[in-house]
């Protein structure tokens, strides 16, 4: 009969103790063999080999330091204030926001694009700032909620939020209003959902609360605070579109960014 190929024989301890003399073998087919290293030897050897694994990443890392990325220039507009600034290419807008620039007001949640707590305008359109080289948006007007309010006026939007409850910790807040903001826009300028029924209309959309819902499906709350935000929206949707249309109000040019 043909051996196998896997566990070709079983080891059976010597009589002397299984540590100190070579184990024998037994192959499967009966003929005796011996292994030529005791337990303990193999015990010890594989100690030395795990240490040499762990330790040789850490060794490395010492002879060669980290890569530095070269920086490279940037413009960006963001809340009306022009900034030239160099960055690490890798930088995402959100990360350049928060970590660079220090302004804190944009969160990150879950920086995978999927909780919209890191919301910002860019030329007025809402987008996921984790999601978004930095270098990508050179050149372009980003609104942050730090923006909004104007000369000590909150924006109507936050306000809205404020008067409806439309919060419980306040961590999704800020992605919340901003997108709220971009999303009064998108309606303005006729841009339909997922639930507008009529695709052949033009002019601006109702905001209907289905509307307002879907609109607002990639902004989670994790403490479920959804009815205030929809009655939020609703109220800051009915404020006069001068106040509203913030960011393209300062592009001066609201058709052409929709
Ligand atoms: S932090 Fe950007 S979508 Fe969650
Ligand atoms: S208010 Fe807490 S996550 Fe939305």
């Amino acid at each position: 009969m043909k051996p196998e190929k896997s566990l070709p024989c079983t080891a059976t301890p010597s009589q002397d103790g299984p540590d100190s003399q070579p184990a024998t073998m037994e192959l499967r087919s009966g003929a005796p063999c011996e292994w030529p290293v005791t337990r303990r030897e193999f015990v010890k050897g594989a100690g030395v080999a795990m240490g040499a694994a762990v330790l040789a990443p850490t060794l490395a890392g010492q002879q060669k330091p980290e890569r530095q990325a070269r920086k490279v220039a940037l413009s960006l507009t963001i809340n009306g204030d022009k900034k030239q600034m160099e960055v690490d290419p890798r930088t995402s807008l959100l990360d350049l926001l928060r970590e660079d620039l220090k302004m804190t007001g944009t969160k990150k949640g879950c920086d995978h694009g999927q909780c919209g707590a890191c919301t910002v305008l860019a030329n007025g359109r809402r987008i996921n700032s984790c999601l978004a080289l930095a270098l990508a948006h050179e050149g372009d007007e980003i609104t942050t909620i730090e923006g909004l309010a104007q000369g000590g006026d909150l924006h109507p939007m936050q306000q809205a939020f404020l008067d409806c409850d439309g919060f419980q910790c306040g961590y999704c807040t800020p992605g919340q209003i901003v997108s709220a903001v971009g999303l009064l826009d998108e309606a303005k300028g006729g841009a339909p959902s997922m639930v507008t029924a009529n695709l052949t209309q033009t002019g601006p959309i109702e905001l209907t609360d289905a509307e307002i819902r879907e609109r607002m499906s990639g902004n989670l709350c994790r403490c479920g605070a959804y009815v205030g935000i929809v009655a939020a929206v609703r109220q800051g949707s009915t404020a006069s579109p001068a106040h509203t249309s913030l960011a393209f109000a300062q592009n001066g040019d609201a058709d052409a960014a929709l």
